[in-house]
């Protein structure tokens, strides 16, 4: 079985993608991760974020054990990931690569922002995950602070807003639902109630 779950920045979707993943013992691909460590790739080579070729190669040569979680789920790594996120040479870069995982032999849990639409149209089960920006901002903020790297609401609010803002208005593979995926706004739910929707959704399909 073939998970897909997109979805806006910090509405939940990545909980929703591991907690499946365990309960469907399949193994679980965080595609933003890709994003985001190109995008310190990028930042650390000096590379422009804009140039898309050495964005691309750079992409194309990702080792991920090169760079620690902590370092890609700071909000610049974010905002650097959005950017080489938009430029089609990167996309075409890791897309075979998720695919691969995608199709293994008995399947996988993937979320991002075109995994239902672009990596893999032909998923057993689609979700599109979202909630307010005011909820996602303050979960954000929360994270942040924990992780000992606070950052004020205002700010949080804004670079959301920025950054939902290029994913949907991008050329290539745009930030949108699928035409087949449930919809899921969680923000007025906890993560087991989402559980619980997506669940009862799978033994439906
Ligand atoms: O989900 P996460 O916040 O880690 O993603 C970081 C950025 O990577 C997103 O803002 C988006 O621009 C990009 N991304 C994407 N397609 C995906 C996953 C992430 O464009 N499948």
């Amino acid at each position: 079985m073939i998970i897909a779950i997109d979805g806006t920045l910090a509405s939940g979707k990545g909980t929703l993608a591991k907690r499946l993943a365990v309960h469907f013992e399949l193994p679980h691909m965080d595609t933003g991760a890709l994003y985001r460590a190109t995008g310190v790739a990028a930042l650390r080579a000096g590379v422009a974020l804009d140039d898309a070729q050495a964005c691309a190669q750079l992409a194309g040569q990702l080792d991920l054990s090169e760079f620690e979680d902590s370092e890609l789920r700071t909000a610049e790594a974010g905002q650097a990931a959005s950017r080489v996120a938009a430029l089609t040479p990167v996309r075409e870069a890791l897309f075979r690569l998720q695919r691969d995982f995608a199709f293994q032999p008995g399947g996988a849990v993937l979320d991002g922002r075109d995994i239902g639409t672009v990596v893999c149209p032909e998923a057993d089960v689609k979700f599109w995950v979202d909630a307010s920006v005011e909820e996602r901002a303050r979960r954000r903020c929360l994270e942040l602070e924990a992780a000992g790297k606070p950052i004020a609401f205002d700010k949080m609010l804004s670079e959301l807003r920025e950054r939902d803002e290029r994913d949907r208005n991008r050329a290539t593979a745009p930030m949108k639902p699928a035409e087949d995926a449930l919809m899921i706004d969680t923000t007025a739910m906890n993560p087991d109630r989402v559980m619980e929707v997506a669940l009862a959704h799978i033994k439906d399909r």
